[in-house]
């Protein structure tokens, strides 16, 4: 939700800049703007739209070459996504310029208080008030870092910002409270940015910020202070992944070279997870002791979007595994709902990013209200991790398609490990019970490869379904959420109406939508959990009734539900708790086809953005 960065050192700062956007507009994408600091001036160019119309107008009206820079790409919230309203804001003097990323509260008296100072505003958007802020207290204090702290000091809400003034050449500036910000160290350079994906290409050292810093980086120095001016204690880290991480490597789109990372993704996060006695070892619990894990009575597992479904299904692994009681709740409606938590509830978050802000606000609740926090997340040195007590690492790589794919089946490979470890902890299963289990969870990376290696199958149907205006995707148990995830990455990317259901539930009114021909996509459970299995298949017979187009995805070798079917798509064999991380699969590729297939622009669909830094 918006991607912010900064650059000073040798470098054309223009050009480091416009790369960094590049890898970070899946952050949003509704215009771009860059300013730099050349020869004691301010210079700067914005446009509305994708980061190509900015590098249209830079070519058009070219600004001075600098070392020294700032730039952004925004998803908008205050305010349309025009030219006046998109980033930098610049200070009435022409001397400051700031970029924003987050949502300043108070920004509707600090700008009456602005303007009442005889301060003029060029734009609708909340973040204006920080540039006029930061040319304020920069002629009352006459420093960059001072300055800004008294800005962040001035705001509510959430925000990170960066600036440059004409009279500090050779310095960038940045705070930080509820919004990434990371800092790239390099030699004789630095960078800032939202997220490492903007400076991998030059620096893998990474100094993340804590809640309420700033920073002031030039080619050779970066100091860190909390906001009261105090020095501040920070973490660095080593990226462990580089540059070709975060490029298509080939493919037409990074959600299908995402998709197809699936394997080694799920396969780097369950390596190394056992001890020499085989049992499951889970070394990023550190603030978590096994004691507190016996103590617990309740699991709570907050998240959005595809991360809550991760986490609808690991709810039936979890309770079957432990017999502690498990909720799933969606992590905007958690501490308005006043929720019951205590002590003995373990809060389990998931998210990717680790920024999602209505994440963020539901584990802080729940940490006030006592709880232990785990995060599963895939994002080093993000914001959620940090605020959790344990994190279990998901080793997926950098998701930069907005439509979250291997995202997706990294959480629920991650959610299994910690319900066995859960179980192992708690005395609920005996190792060579959990060792069965994570046995096969092994044979998953294998099973999603052969799934891809027939993804031309499912191509076809993208192909042939290309005009359909309607899809429904049911299924039972965990089948359920593997229904709710395909539905959504239809909306997401393909812009079609789809809708996933309890299979259960269709008779109880949404069977009345089911037209002749309309494609309803229908996941049956394996064999072993027969009753679970038949009433599925009675449910392809339900929507055959209607005259809906049966497509069936169940284990090859059933050959009752296949002769059921009007369109089949076979699955290896697996159990049934397991059976999400190959039922998914097809759906991605399916939902991959079919927007491209209609010439959506799959990394970016229309409104959305990747990191929802925003409540
Ligand atoms: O980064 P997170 O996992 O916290 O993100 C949560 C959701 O915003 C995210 O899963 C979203 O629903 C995806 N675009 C779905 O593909």
């Amino acid at each position: 939700m918006c991607g912010i960065i900064g650059y000073v050192g040798p470098q054309d700062a223009q050009q480091v800049i416009l790369d960094g956007l590049a890898r970070m507009e899946y952050r949003g994408y509704d215009s771009a703007g860059v300013a730099v600091v050349a020869d004691g001036r301010l210079a700067w160019a914005k446009k509305a739209g994708k980061l190509a119309n900015l590098r249209s107008e830079l070519e058009i009206a070219p600004i001075p070459k600098a070392h020294q820079g700032i730039g952004h790409t925004r998803w908008a919230t205050h305010g349309a996504p025009v030219d006046v309203n998109a980033h930098p804001h610049v200070s009435n003097d022409a001397a400051v310029a700031i970029v924003h990323n987050g949502i300043i509260e108070n920004f509707a008296e600090l700008r009456a208080e602005l303007e009442a100072s005889g301060v003029t505003f060029t734009s609708e958007t909340d973040s204006e008030v920080a540039a006029h802020l930061l040319s304020r207290e920069l002629a009352r204090t006459g420093e960059l870092l001072p300055a800004i702290c008294a800005v962040a000091d001035l705001l509510s809400g959430a925000f990170t910002l960066v600036g440059i003034t004409a009279d500090k050449p050779g310095e960038v500036v940045a705070a930080r409270r509820n919004s990434p910000l990371v800092v790239g160290v390099g030699q004789g350079e630095n960078f800032l940015a939202s997220d490492v994906l903007a400076f991998i290409a030059h620096t893998r050292e990474v100094i993340e910020l804590g809640q309420d810093q700033a920073v002031l980086i030039t080619p050779t120095r970066i100091t860190v202070t909390n906001f009261d001016g105090t020095p501040a204690e920070t973490n660095t880290y080593h990226v462990d992944w580089d540059t070709s991480a975060a490029e298509k490597g080939g493919y037409d789109w990074f959600m299908r070279k995402e998709i197809f990372e699936q394997p080694k993704a799920v396969a780097d996060t369950l390596l190394g997870r056992y001890n020499a006695r085989r049992e499951l070892v889970l070394d990023e619990m550190r603030g978590i002791s096994p004691e507190d894990l016996r103590r617990i009575n309740k699991i709570v597992i907050v998240a959005c979007g595809t991360a809550y479904y991760a986490g609808m299904v690991a709810k039936y692994a979890v309770e079957h595994w432990t017999r502690v009681p498990c909720e799933v709740e969606v992590a905007s409606e958690f501490r308005y709902r006043d929720p019951i938590i205590d002590p003995q509830t373990l809060c389990v978050t998931i998210s990717q990013s680790g920024e999602t802000a209505d994440t963020l606000m539901a584990i802080r609740h729940a940490r006030e209200q006592g709880a232990k926090v785990i995060a599963i997340c895939n994002t080093n040195g993000s914001t959620i991790p940090r605020e959790s007590d344990a994190v279990i690492y998901t080793h997926a790589g950098p998701e930069i398609g907005v439509a979250s794919t291997k995202g997706f089946l990294t959480q629920v490979a991650a959610c299994y490990l910690l319900g066995l470890y859960l179980a192992q902890v708690r005395g609920m299963k005996y190792s060579d019970e959990i060792f069965t289990i994570t046995n096969e969870l092994e044979r998953v990376p294998g099973l999603v490869q052969e799934l891809l290696d027939r993804a031309e199958e499912i191509y076809d149907l993208a192909h042939q379904l290309a005009g359909q205006k309607h899809f429904i995707f049911l299924g039972r148990h965990v089948g359920y959420p593997v229904a709710l995830e395909g539905a959504l990455k239809l909306k997401e990317i393909a812009y079609q109406h789809a809708e996933g259901f309890a299979a259960g539930e269709l008779k109880h009114g949404p069977i009345a939508i089911i037209e002749p021909g309309m494609p309803v996509f229908i996941i049956v459970p394996p064999s072993g959990r027969d009753q679970l299995r038949d009433k599925v298949l009675s449910n392809i017979q339900e929507v055959q009734a209607r005259g809906g187009r049966a497509i069936v995805l169940v284990e090859a070798g059933d050959q009752e539900a296949a002769n059921r079917a009007d369109q089949l798509i076979e699955l290896p064999h697996v159990s049934t708790l397991l059976q999400p991380l190959v039922a998914t699969v097809p759906l991605q590729l399916f939902a991959c086809e079919l927007a491209a297939t209609l010439g959506h622009d799959v990394d970016q669909p229309r409104n959305l953005a990747k990191s929802v830094t925003v409540e």
